[in-house]
């Protein structure tokens, strides 16, 4: 039932009076109850004034939603904390959501007022460019209010745990808590905390679903299909939260994995995934599709895992003469930061034609508006 219907009748309304009160027909407004029209604005205020701000925009656009045919139903979650235990159908509604938001985002005005009301609060502990900036902007795009905390100037200096802060946050009411930490685990444990909606932006070295999303769906876009690829993996595997998500996505939707790391840089365990693990750069690029660079994560790392970044990068940094070992169209990834000439040859890093850098950036924004979404829609559809 329409969250308009149980109000009215909760406050004993009939639809022809609250009809009339809007000055519009009684068919105009079962159009709005049964997800087939949007209310324009001057309606859409009126509706808030009169049920006292009980019913706002999103309770329109999530009925629609949930008619169309990227199936909100499909994704049942509250919250995205990982890849790991996503079923393929959960993933493809994210991507296919994104998909439309791509060409929503390529219009003017990109934004607009879905969500009007609800508020997404970013608490990143760790440094961040594209994540932070582009949850940000997707949030915005759909109507959100955006709270980014800053950590340096929080009672988290005044000796407040994470925790506190997070029921502290919560006892706000937000609607989405979007949190970075390095250590694994922190979004799970906040999750069962709170009675928001979390999102993991990233944690230690165990997961970054949105990022995986997000990379799913550029390779998605270039090469029509995921099943049946061949993608490698390379560089510091071990530290690489980006990794683990990226492994897990790419095998349930039917990729194959290489991992290509030196020894002391690639995680045991991971061909339990089903991935295959490379030591020799040019067997583990062998007739390859997408080439994955990552970066030494050396905020993680305790110790020295490599002779010298020269040294790295003459065995595993990526350039063309290393490219050409995988097929002939392969296409070359990086989630970012980058460091030239250490995980990847500059040049090779600005070529628009073999590198999908800046478009996987763009996509960040449309995946994290379709997380959103997915989320608000699935959190009132429980009220
Ligand atoms: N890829 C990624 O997570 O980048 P940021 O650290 O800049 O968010």
């Amino acid at each position: 039932m329409h969250a308009l219907d149980k109000w009215l009748r909760n406050n004993s309304i009939s639809r022809k009076t609250f009809s009339t009160k809007l000055n519009i027909s009684i068919a105009t407004l079962s159009r709005y109850l049964s997800g087939n029209r949007i209310p324009k604005q001057e309606i859409m205020q009126r509706i808030i004034y009169l049920t006292d701000g009980k019913i706002n925009p999103s309770n329109f656009y999530i009925i629609k939603n949930n008619n169309s045919s990227s199936s909100f139903k499909n994704y049942k979650n509250d919250h995205l904390l990982g890849i790991e235990n996503l079923k393929e159908d959960e993933i493809s509604s994210l991507l296919n959501r994104a998909d439309e938001i791509i060409k929503e985002n390529r219009l003017e005005p990109k934004v607009n007022q879905k969500y009007n009301g609800k508020t997404l609060v970013n608490l990143f502990f760790e440094d961040s460019t594209r994540t932070k900036t582009s949850f940000e902007l997707a949030a915005k795009r759909l109507g959100i209010d955006v709270i980014n905390m800053q950590i340096e100037t929080s009672s988290i200096r005044k000796g407040e745990s994470l925790l506190d802060t997070a029921m502290t946050l919560n006892a706000m009411q937000p609607d989405i808590l979007v949190i970075r930490h390095s250590l694994s685990g922190t979004p799970h444990l906040l999750a069962n905390k709170v009675n928001c909606g979390v999102i993991n932006a990233g944690d230690g070295q165990h997961e970054h679903p949105t990022q995986a999303l997000l990379d799913a769906l550029a390779i998605r876009r270039r090469k029509k299909q995921i099943k049946g690829l061949k993608i490698a993996i390379c560089g510091d595997i071990a530290h690489s939260r980006v990794a683990r998500s990226n492994i897990k996505l790419l095998i349930t939707m039917g990729a194959k994995v290489n991992l290509i790391a030196p020894s002391t840089l690639m995680a045991e365990g991971l061909s339990y995934y089903g991935a295959n693990t490379f030591s020799n750069f040019k067997e583990g690029l062998n007739d390859v599709d997408i080439v994955m660079i990552l970066r030494l994560q050396r905020e993680r790392m305790q110790g020295s895992y490599i002779p010298s970044a020269k040294e790295y990068f003459k065995f595993y940094g990526l350039d063309r003469e290393k490219l050409s070992f995988a097929k002939s169209d392969a296409l070359v990834m990086h989630p970012g930061p980058i460091n030239r000439g250490v995980e990847i040859d500059s040049e090779l890093a600005d070529d628009i034609n073999r590198t999908l850098i800046l478009e996987q950036v763009e996509l960040g924004v449309a995946i994290r508006m379709s997380v959103i979404e997915h989320l608000i829609h699935n959190l009132e559809f429980k009220k």
